[in-house]
């Protein structure tokens, strides 16, 4: 097919090009978190991509049109050729972000970083206080490395953003953990309420917190907001509510198969960082090209535009703000990926958010019970 009438095929999908690639250069991590997004069978995952192959794909979705780029993992910095990467994306002209843990980062790595042209580094934080932070992060240096990268990217002259995934065992020490990021120098910090997804989804009863924790986290955020305010510090805190306290579901990737495109570490093309988990296969930038990829695959059009929705989604009005909801969170529900997210009040599988807000409220599950992403766990998800 030509240019112009693939072009005008992904009009007629709906499909525009994809603004946004996120490469999971690795499934490959030193910490443990409990609420890794990564698949539960990340240990099947075999064969990452070369750095050839990885230039190949960065070149492929710029000529696409994509122009925003995270690098990620697993912890990408385990890739010793992060640095060529990133130095690729930017002479293609990508805005380049890392996420990262800050593990496996130093001055040096930090220099040649900047020196590669990377735009914007993020690091993630599990706690302020380290021995919370090693419970859930299976780590017990891991905190203090943590504080100390963050110093440096700072002085490096990089936008200080720390990414902070709450969930029951740390969010009541939302004032200690807004202050450490002040005391850090962050410029922005976003107070993630962890998603349920991937290892997040398995210790959910132990992570996800109650009504009334989450209000008093949202309390307190806007205190600190007024805080600094009037010292006239300017760092962004941004909260984002788990979605089974939302009575809408969020317009997941702004539509599947719409801006979003993730390629996992063994090549792997998927809408979301989640969808390796659905009963569907994805295809692989090892056998196809990522414009026919986004374009004519199944995996892409499966659950684009509004034609696959079925009831209550088909006939509401709000269908083209939320999209119906997320298809890795229907699927996980309620087993039918087609199903409208049960975040959703109008949603007649509702009821199985609310039941999971009801044990979040009775669980006192401590944070030494929680599953820790390990390869030995994975591989036992890997022989089912
Ligand atoms: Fe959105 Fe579907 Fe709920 Fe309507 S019924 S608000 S389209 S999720
Ligand atoms: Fe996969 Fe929402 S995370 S569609």
């Amino acid at each position: 097919m030509s240019e112009i009438a693939r072009s005008q095929a992904g009009e007629a999908s709906g499909s525009g090009q994809p603004l946004w690639l996120l490469a999971e250069l690795t499934y490959r991590c030193p910490l443990q978190c409990a609420y890794c997004s990564n698949p539960l069978d990340f240990a099947a995952v075999k064969e990452e991509l070369s750095t050839e192959e990885w230039i190949d794909v960065l070149t492929q979705a710029r000529a696409m049109g994509a122009v925003q780029m995270g690098f990620s993992g697993g912890e990408p910095l385990v890739r010793r050729d992060l640095e060529t990467l990133v130095a690729e994306a930017r002479r293609l002209g990508f805005y380049t972000n890392l996420i990262t843990s800050g593990l496996g980062l130093d001055e040096a790595r930090i220099e040649a970083l900047h020196a590669a042209g990377l735009d914007h580094i993020q690091i993630s934080l599990q706690a302020s206080d380290p021995d919370v932070a090693a419970a859930v992060a299976g780590s017990p240096k891991a905190h203090a490395k943590k504080l100390a990268m963050a110093r440096s990217v700072k002085a490096a002259g990089y936008p200080m953003v720390l990414n902070v995934v709450l969930h029951r065992h740390n969010i009541d020490r939302l004032d200690e953990i807004i202050a450490l990021c002040d005391e850090l120098g962050a410029d922005a910090v976003e107070l993630a309420n962890c998603q349920m997804y991937g290892w997040a989804h398995l210790n959910r009863e132990g992570l996800l917190p109650s009504r009334e924790q989450l209000e008093t986290a949202e309390a307190t955020t806007a205190r600190w907001r007024e805080r600094l305010a009037e010292r006239g510090r300017d760092m962004r805190l941004l909260f984002v509510v788990p979605d089974y306290y939302a009575e809408r579901p969020k317009a997941c990737m702004g539509g599947w198969g719409a801006i979003f495109m993730t390629v996992a570490p063994d090549g792997a093309v998927l809408p979301c960082h989640s969808a390796r988990m659905l009963p569907m296969s994805f295809p692989n930038v090892r056998d196809r090209g990522l414009r026919e990829i986004w374009y004519d695959s199944d995996a892409f059009n499966r659950y684009r535009g509004d034609g696959w929705m079925r009831e209550p989604c088909r006939s509401c009005d709000e269908r083209h703000q939320d999209v119906g909801g997320c298809r890795c969170q229907a699927y996980l529900l309620t087993g039918d990926a087609t199903a409208t997210d049960p975040v959703c009040s109008l949603s007649p599988d509702h009821h199985l958010v609310e039941a999971a807000r009801r044990e979040a409220e009775a669980d006192q599950r401590r944070v030494e019970q929680l599953t820790q992403r390990s390869v030995r766990a994975s591989r036992v998800f890997c022989r089912q």
